[in-house]
């Protein structure tokens, strides 16, 4: 028996559709304010993402970041966090919080996590202790970081495994966390629980694993245990078979999912959350997200090229001096990309405004009813540049 209904810390407004793909354009009431759908959000793992202060993210635009229970969990911990009321002031960040349960954390940062119906057993990194995640564990330290949404502690599998039957089993396994983590949340009224879909590739599966969550009346939604590797034609396939089963009033979150291409399609497919920390890792490695594709800028090819990191970017980066930005040239972050931070911070501020601005325009789009015009104009400048 499923339990009760739970309160609802959130609004989701439908504000258009596609009239040809599955595409949705609506505002997510949150506790710390609205947020338009579709969205990206970018990945602060630590409270603080990697290159960028608190008050560089809003400038960019975003209203709504992740942080992981795990990560928080340990440091600064729960006394620290329930001491100081929380993740919000504790990074001093207004807006709105996502966080990850911390399991999927553990087993694929941890090689030594092992899952059982307790929980996932881990040896800390710091002292090498043994330590066990269970999911009431994982919602006490969701209470305590206070974020907006919190996740359901999931049993991830690879979508690569050939193993049918641990597959079945983490999806029930899964299902099961998911009433364990209800009955824990302390505060439904302020805090949005979100289920999280998983079952591999196996379309069965997905089905099933949907059924059971839609009935636990979670105000969102995620479909996780994707973008593992596996195909793309499987991936389409799997948000497809679950968005087609997800009722249209609540917002519906694909997890781990960033790449420009992926976003755009998958919004086409029905999603409309996505997060990952790839934009910002990637600027760690010299590399600029633009419409025409990656530009690796520690290539010297750009050594005396001044123009800027994407001719026409609002980012603070790319602005012209005259329009208030920092007008930066790809010369520039060439120069100082291989030995200082500065070069790695300038394209996260580049690469989060780019991602973020993309859904911008993914969202313009689909109230304006035009949004496969919007997709073959997408492609068209991916992969046949500006010609
Ligand atoms: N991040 C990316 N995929 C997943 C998933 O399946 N579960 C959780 N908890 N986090 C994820
Ligand atoms: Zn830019």
């Amino acid at each position: 028996m499923a339990p009760m209904p739970m309160p609802s810390a959130l609004t989701f407004e439908l504000l258009g559709k596609c009239s040809v793909t599955k595409a949705r354009a609506a505002t997510l009431q949150l506790p710390h304010g609205p947020v338009p759908l579709p969205i990206f959000m970018p990945v602060a793992t630590q409270a603080s993402l990697k290159g960028l202060t608190p008050e560089q993210l809003e400038e960019q635009g975003c209203r709504l970041c992740l942080n992981n229970t795990y990560h928080l969990g340990l440091k600064p911990g729960q006394e620290t966090l329930d001491a100081i009321g929380g993740a919000h002031k504790f990074q001093s960040w207004p807006h709105n919080l996502l966080t990850d349960s911390g399991g999927f954390q553990m087993v694929s940062l941890l090689k030594l996590a092992k899952v059982t119906e307790e929980g996932v057993r881990f040896l800390s990194p710091h002292d090498g202790s043994e330590m066990l995640l269970t999911p009431e564990h994982s919602i006490s330290l969701q209470n305590s970081i206070g974020s907006d949404i919190i996740m359901q502690l999931d049993d991830v599998i690879a979508t690569t495994s050939p193993d049918l039957a641990r597959m079945k089993e983490a999806m029930d396994r899964s299902i099961r966390w998911l009433d364990r983590c209800i009955a824990a949340h302390k505060y439904p009224e302020r805090q949005n629980l979100f289920c999280i879909i998983q079952g591999g590739l196996d379309l069965n599966l997905r089905r099933e694993c949907t059924a059971e969550m839609v009935a636990r009346d979670t105000p969102g939604i995620a479909i996780g245990g994707l973008s593992g590797g596996e195909a793309k034609d499987e991936y389409c396939k799997v948000v497809d078979t679950c968005t087609g089963l997800l009722p249209e009033g609540k917002p519906r979150y694909v997890m781990g999912v960033g790449y420009p291409e992926d976003l755009v399609v998958s919004v086409a497919l029905g999603a409309d959350m996505f997060d990952c920390v790839w934009p910002t890792r990637t600027a760690r490695f010299g590399n600029a997200i633009t419409a025409t594709g990656i530009l690796n800028l520690r290539n010297s090819a750009y050594a005396s090229d001044f123009s800027p990191i994407e001719p026409g970017c609002n980012c603070t980066c790319c602005r012209p001096q005259s329009s208030g930005g920092l007008g930066i040239t790809r010369a520039y972050i060439y120069h100082v990309t291989a030995k200082e931070t500065a070069g790695a911070h300038l394209l996260t501020i580049h690469n989060v405004y780019y991602q973020l601005d993309l859904m911008r325009r993914v969202r313009e789009a689909i109230l304006a009813d035009r949004y496969p015009e919007f997709l073959r104009e997408f492609f068209r400048r991916l992969y046949a540049g500006d010609k």
